[in-house]
């Protein structure tokens, strides 16, 4: 029998069926829920280019507005000018593509043809084994280290990357950790609490300096992602069930999430692993609007993230209790029916990496029960533009960028 803090741990991550909020007639009540091996494409990489500038707006949110009519994308589909930049494959960066949603996402898109997807993991033979386990095609994927628990090997890797001489056309933000269960905080090599520290701030410093090389890109449509949540987003009933998601003042972030500057939490409380990890993907949403802010004008890149459907057979439940893991997916089947499979899932983060209808910037994509996608509607704090700022400005100082 599932316990009612179960259910509400449950509702609290993946609701599929608990949303509370408009977003577009279809869905209304169902929103919730290590070696190189380079393949390059022909493509020559300029010399060079002069680096972006970071150009400071302050203007308000401009994407995120919840839409009326859902829009039918149920899979990959094709650019609508296929000129001379559709020549060569695009190259996608894909964090945490060992498992999960990741994985799924880097298999849609090797099979489709048109990408090279740079599995980044922190663990290379398991990388390996997974891609080969889904038959992903060989000629088109490359898997490079990338362990965002550490400052060091991400800047490791920015430099693999570049070595490599491929050109950055997306970039994928998705790994992440969840320790529901953790009593106590475990720390990143630089001193973060890790969920944030993993989730948040090495994805951020990753893109940040990430940036520069997708503006260097000849591609026709470039993408950041960074994968959100409902599960911080409270104006959801799911984001309303305890521990809520909230970053306060922020105090705990700028005192470097370090249990000796105060607390190893954003909002300086207590830790509390499983508002970590909503906490760290406020932090996501917030930072993908506020790379649009300031970016999109300038670059043309698009800015997006997603709540991808409660995919309740991942390993980001690794560290729940062996009753949760064995409950949790028939849970979310046959209850709150918001069970999406990894594959489903794949398939809705890899239109959001190429699909030609979806490449508004700034937005937050949903998917209504048809897998129709459509534009969400982000919780007051998580679309707060004065937050998003303070956010990224803490964070530049932590990892060493301000
Ligand atoms: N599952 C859901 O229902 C759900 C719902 C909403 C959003 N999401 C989001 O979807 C994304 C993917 O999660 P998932 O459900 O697919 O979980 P998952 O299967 O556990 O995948 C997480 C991935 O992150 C990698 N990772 C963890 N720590 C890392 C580190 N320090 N450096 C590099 N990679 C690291 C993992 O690598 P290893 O394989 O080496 O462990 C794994 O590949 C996350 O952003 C999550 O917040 C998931």
């Amino acid at each position: 029998m599932i316990s009612s803090s179960m259910a509400l741990q449950a509702f609290s991550l993946h609701p599929s069926a608990l949303s509370s909020h408009k977003q577009g007639k279809a869905n209304v009540g169902l929103k919730e829920s290590a070696y190189l091996g380079f393949h390059l494409s022909g493509h020559v990489e300029p010399h060079v280019w002069p680096l972006l500038r970071q150009s400071k707006r302050s203007n308000g949110l401009t994407g995120i507005r919840a839409q009326t009519t859902a829009t039918a994308s149920p899979a990959i589909s094709r650019a609508p000018h296929e000129g001379k930049k559709m020549l060569r494959k695009g190259n996608v960066v894909i964090t945490g593509a060992s498992s999960g949603l990741g994985l799924a996402t880097a298999k849609a898109l090797a099979e489709s043809g048109r990408w090279n997807v740079v599995m980044a993991c922190r663990d290379f033979l398991k990388a390996e084994k997974a891609a080969k386990s889904v038959g992903m095609p060989k000629d088109n994927y490359t898997i490079m280290h990338l362990d965002l628990a550490s400052l060091d090997s991400v800047r490791q890797f920015i430099g693999n990357f570049r070595r490599s001489g491929m050109p950055l056309d997306v970039l994928v933000c998705n790994a992440a950790v969840y320790f529901p269960t953790a009593g106590e905080p475990t720390y990143t090599a630089d001193g973060f609490e890790m969920s944030v520290g993993v989730n948040h701030l090495g994805h951020f410093f990753l893109a940040r300096e990430l940036i520069d090389d997708m503006v260097r890109s000849d591609y026709h449509s470039r993408r950041l992602i960074i994968v959100g949540s409902i599960t911080g987003n409270t104006n959801t009933l799911a984001g309303n069930i305890p521990p809520k998601a909230y970053l306060g003042d922020l105090r705990g972030l700028s005192g470097g999430l370090k249990e000796t500057a105060g607390s190893p939490m954003i909002d300086g409380g207590k830790f509390d692993g499983a508002k970590a990890y909503k906490d760290s993907k406020v932090c996501n949403m917030l930072m993908m609007q506020e790379f649009h802010r300031r970016f999109h004008e300038e670059t043309g890149i698009t800015f997006a993230s997603l709540y991808p459907g409660c995919i309740a057979t991942t390993g980001l439940f690794r560290e729940h209790i062996g009753l949760f893991r064995t409950l949790f997916p028939p849970f979310q089947k046959y209850i709150t029916k918001g069970f999406v499979s990894e594959e489903d899932a794949g398939k809705r983060l890899a239109q959001v990496v190429d699909d030609p209808s979806l490449t508004k910037s700034g937005v937050y994509w949903s998917w209504n029960k048809h897998s129709a996608s459509f534009e969400n509607q982000l919780s007051e704090e998580a679309s707060d533009a004065q937050k998003a700022r303070k956010v990224w400005d803490l964070s530049e100082k932590l990892v060493g960028l301000a």
